[in-house]
C-alpha cells in the first residue's frame, strides 16, 4: 500500500520543529472487558483486557504510533487487518509487532519506534521537508571520502525499523503435521457458505480463519443494509488459525498455519481461498496522517471493540458505504461529516485535525478528528497466486482470474468472495457455494 506525500505539505515544517498536537481520549461505547493499565513510552494508560492494544491507544487519545521509515512521517493504524504495517510498535521489548493484532494485557509495555528523540518531536522528520521530491539514501554522497561513511550511518538511522529484541525468542515446538482433503481459507460468509455446501456433499474439509470470531466483514464491516446475509455456522471452522503460506515438499502441497505459537503443516488436496480483500488507500495529500482509517477499520472498532475512533468523523468516498457508515457513527454517539465527499488533502501535525474535500465542483475544509475512507478493497490474492492462480488487472484493481465457479488457472485452487473483486455479502455467499460445488465434483 502506498501512502501519499503532499507535494506542498505546509505541515511539514511545523512537524519537523516537533509541535505537539493536543490529543484527546475518544468515547468508549460500552464497558466490556476488565479494566487494565498499559504503558506507552513510560506513560500509564487505561485499556481493556483482550482488546487489540491499538484500540486501547486510540481510545486513550494516542493515534500517533511511530514514525515512518526514511521520511519519518507520523504513523498510526490504517487497516486493522495486518495489511498496512502502520501500527507496528515495540511491545514488551519485541520490535515491529502488529498492535492491531495484539491483545492488551496488564502492564504491557509499548514503545513508539523509529523516532529520535521522540515520535512527537522527531528531528529526522526534517528529511521529509528537505527532500520533498524523494531521496535515494543508497547513493547520497556515495564516492565522497569520509562523507559516504557518515552518510551510511545516517542512512541506517533513516531507513532502519526498530531495534533488536531485548531477549531471545522462546524455543519453538516442531510443527504439527496433518492432512485434509479440502482446506477453505477464510471464515467469512463466502467460506462458511462453501463449508455448508461441502458438508452437504460429505467432503472432508477444514475452514481456517485468523480471527477470533466467524463471519468476516459480516461481523465487523460497514453494515450493508437491513437484513443482510448472516454467516452460516460450521463445525469445521477453526478460529485463530492464521494461514501464512502454501509450500510443497515430497509429501505434497501444504499450508503453513500459525495457531497461537504453534506451527501446523497441513497437507491439502484442494484449496478454496476466500480471504476477502485488503483495505485500499486512495491517493490524496497527507493520506498517511494518523487518524485516517479504512472504513472497515472504523466499523470494526465500533462493532467489535466498542471504541468510536473520533468525535467528529469524516466519512468520505463511496456514497452508499459512506452513508451506511455515517449511520453507524451517528447511532454510536459520534458526528459524521463530509459524508460521501471526495477527499483532497488531510491536515494536521501528528494526527488529522481537518480534511479538505471536494463536492459538486467546489472544495471546503472540514474540521474532524478522524477520517473514514470508503473505497472498495483490493483482493487478498497472495495465497491464491502462490497456489498457481493467475492475477490480472481488471481496469480498477488486481483480481484473481477465475470463472463463475471460482476455478483458477490451477486445477486444485479455487477462489470465492472478494477474490474476484468487490461484491455484496449475498453474492459473496453465492460465490462460496458455487465454488464448493465445483470443487467437490471429482474431489480427490
Ligand atoms: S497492519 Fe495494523 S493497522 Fe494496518
Amino acid at each position: 500500500m502506498t501512502r501519499t506525500q503532499a507535494p506542498a505539505n505546509v505541515a511539514l515544517g511545523a512537524r519537523a520543529l516537533g509541535r505537539v498536537l493536543c490529543d484527546a481520549a475518544v468515547p468508549r461505547l460500552a464497558s466490556e472487558g476488565r479494566e487494565i493499565s498499559i504503558e506507552l513510552d513510560g506513560q500509564t494508560l487505561p485499556a481493556r483486557q483482550g482488546e487489540p492494544v491499538a484500540c486501547s491507544l486510540i481510545a486513550a487519545g494516542e493515534p500517533l504510533f511511530a514514525r515512518s521509515v526514511k521520511y519519518h512521517r507520523p504513523r498510526g493504524p490504517y487497516c486493522f487487518a495486518a495489511a498496512c504495517s502502520s501500527c507496528l510498535m515495540r511491545v514488551d521489548g519485541v520490535p515491529n509487532v502488529f498492535t492491531c493484532r495484539t491483545e492488551a494485557t496488564q502492564g504491557m509495555r509499548l514503545e513508539r519506534q523509529n523516532a529520535f528523540p521522540s515520535a512527537r518531536l522527531d528531528v529526522f522528520a526534517a528529511t521529509d521537508w528537505f527532500f520533498p521530491g524523494g531521496m535515494n539514501h543508497h547513493e547520497l554522497l556515495a564516492g565522497v571520502p569520509i562523507a559516504q561513511d557518515v552518510m551510511a550511518v545516517v542512512a541506517r538511522k533513516l531507513a532502519g525499523l526498530g531495534r533488536l529484541p531485548d531477549h531471545e525468542g522462546p524455543e519453538r515446538e516442531p510443527a504439527v503435521v496433518s492432512r485434509v482433503e479440502v482446506a477453505v481459507v477464510g471464515g467469512g460468509v463466502s467460506g462458511l457458505a462453501a463449508s455448508q455446501a461441502l458438508l452437504e456433499r460429505g467432503v472432508e474439509h477444514l475452514v481456517l480463519d485468523r480471527e477470533s470470531f466467524a463471519g468476516g466483514r459480516a461481523a465487523y464491516g460497514v453494515p450493508e443494509s437491513e437484513g443482510e446475509t448472516a454467516p452460516l455456522p460450521s463445525p469445521r471452522l477453526r478460529l485463530l488459525h492464521n494461514v501464512v503460506g502454501l509450500f510443497e515438499d515430497a509429501g505434497g502441497r501444504f499450508l503453513a498455519v500459525l495457531a497461537g505459537e504453534r506451527l501446523h503443516q497441513l497437507y491439502v488436496g484442494k484449496l478454496l481461498v476466500a480471504m476477502g480483500s485488503h483495505p485500499a488507500l486512495p491517493a490524496f495529500g497527507n493520506n498517511d496522517l494518523p487518524g485516517i482509517y479504512a472504513a472497515r477499520a472504523v466499523s470494526r472498532m465500533i462493532r467489535r471493540h466498542q471504541v468510536l475512533p473520533g468525535k467528529r468523523i469524516a466519512c468520505v468516498g463511496d456514497a452508499t458505504e459512506a452513508a451506511a457508515l455515517a449511520r453507524l457513527v451517528t447511532a454510536s454517539g459520534g458526528e459524521a461529516v463530509a459524508v460521501g465527499a471526495e477527499p483532497v488533502a488531510g491536515h494536521g501535525l501528528n494526527a488529522v485535525s481537518a480534511l479538505t474535500v471536494r463536492r459538486g465542483g467546489s472544495e471546503e475544509k472540514v474540521d474532524c478528528d478522524a477520517v473514514a475512507l470508503c473505497v472498495s478493497g483490493s483482493p487478498a490474492f497472495e495465497l491464491a497466486r502462490q497456489g498457481g492462480a493467475r492475477v490480472v488487472f481488471d481496469g480498477a484493481r488486481f483480481v484473481v482470474e477465475a470463472d463463475a465457479d471460482g476455478r483458477t488457472a490451477h486445477p486444485a485452487v479455487f477462489v470465492a468472495g472478494e477474490q474476484q473483486g468487490p461484491c455484496s455479502l449475498a453474492e459473496s455467499a453465492a460465490r462460496g457455494r458455487r465454488a464448493a460445488m465445483a470443487l467437490s465434483r471429482g474431489a480427490p
